[in-house]
């Protein structure tokens, strides 16, 4: 089993070099750049520059074309038409396709094995592309990010500024004044993290691709918005306004004060308890993005192959597939589901290893992971796309 999933999964060995991940952790997570060279040695040639352009014209991709020309930033978004990307200039732009780990099983193999972060935090898996001089522009991003080099080779440069003041007017987030403190080359397999708000800049040496993994860090504003939607679709909250100790206003068109006491009174009344809080947390770290539509199997198995399938060759979550879990409840692409004591090893090695190895599954078990087949959240077999 191991050896099936070894060419589709990145060396998971090296990707922190010599560090442990707690020490990363303590050290350097929010806190300070680290370079760690060869940490995805096998990454180059995992998606070629025209691969990456082809997700470029995919309406189920999210991709960007960034251009600098005559010192005036542009920004454009996808998808883009073949022919216009086949066509763009020797220099100045840098083509961006966010969640690549939708479309490669390796990006998705990749951003897993972030997993000494849990999966909650993880975002995506960014690909750039970028003729040589290309980039971004210098900026700072609100979220961790690790940056892997792929093919070509590319010039990090990092500043501790605290003038993170941005160019007014531009397109995307543009420093105004950057000055560079210390700088980096990245070859092939080589990686950089740069904590949150850490300014800097990366241009393009030669022709290059940049894999991102980026982490989920929702502003409080959306947490709290997002948590009164749920709530208001839960409440129910009985009866309905009465006075029948009103009295004449001395000017009707005055908010009564009894009406501000009674009805502050029915908002206060409001209560929430934790196990709302891990509900509300369950489906909403595990919503699929926006752009993501599960397809059905087009021509499904009966529940009988479906059952020697996964015996034989076992289950993979599909790339898109979030699944989290919190005791007997797991929220797999928003919804809930509880598993009986009896099912929640297998239900947990399933969503921490996103995969389950050739193994004979209890038939309640299996019954529930049909469904989720069904729906087009997981698959038989090792997670070779086309064994679909
Ligand atoms: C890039 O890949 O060019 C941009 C990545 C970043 O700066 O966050
Ligand atoms: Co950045």
């Amino acid at each position: 089993m191991k050896n099936q999933h070894k060419e589709l999964r990145p060396d998971h060995g090296t990707l922190l070099g010599e560090l442990e991940p707690g020490d990363f952790l303590r050290d350097y997570w929010h806190k300070k750049p680290l370079l760690i060279r060869q940490a995805v040695p096998d990454i180059a040639g995992r998606l070629s520059p025209a691969g990456l352009r082809q997700l470029a014209t995919r309406e189920d991709c999210e991709s960007r074309l960034v251009r600098h020309l005559r010192g005036r930033w542009s920004l454009d978004y996808g998808p883009f038409r073949a022919d216009m990307l086949a066509r763009l200039p020797q220099r100045g732009w840098s083509l961006l396709v966010s969640s690549v780990d939708h479309h490669l099983p390796y990006a998705a193999a990749l951003l897993h094995s972030f997993g000494f972060v849990p999966y909650a935090r993880l975002d995506d898996v960014m690909v750039s592309l970028a003729p040589p001089g290309g980039g971004v522009g210098p900026h700072f991003d609100s979220y961790d990010v690790f940056l892997i080099q792929g093919h070509g080779t590319r010039r990090w440069e990092v500043s501790e500024q605290d003038d993170l003041e941005l160019v007014e007017d531009a397109p995307l987030r543009i420093l105004k004044r950057f000055t560079p403190q210390q700088s980096w080359v990245l070859e092939p397999g080589d990686m950089l993290y740069l904590p949150p708000r850490l300014a800097h800049n990366g241009v393009a040496l030669s022709e290059c691709m940049t894999w991102s993994v980026g982490f989920r860090a929702p502003s409080h504003q959306e947490i709290a918005s997002a948590f009164l939607d749920y709530l208001q679709e839960k409440l129910q909250i009985e009866g309905r306004y009465a006075d029948p100790d009103l009295q004449v206003p001395r000017h009707p068109a005055a908010l009564p004060v009894a009406m501000i006491e009674r009805l502050g009174a029915i908002i206060d009344s409001i209560r929430w308890s934790r196990r709302d809080i891990v509900d509300f947390l369950g489906r909403y770290l595990s919503e699929p993005k926006p752009n993501v539509f599960f397809e059905p199997p087009r021509r499904p198995l009966r529940l009988e192959r479906f059952a020697e399938k996964a015996g034989a060759h076992g289950l993979h979550l599909d790339p898109r597939t979030r699944l989290l879990f919190h005791g007997p409840s797991f929220y797999i692409n928003g919804e809930r589901l509880v598993f009986p004591p009896g099912q929640r090893r297998l239900m947990r090695k399933l969503a921490d290893q996103r995969a389950l190895p050739p193994m004979p599954l209890p038939d309640d078990l299996l019954a529930v992971l049909y469904e989720m087949y069904k729906a087009g959240y997981l698959w038989p077999g090792t997670g070779v796309p086309s064994a679909k």
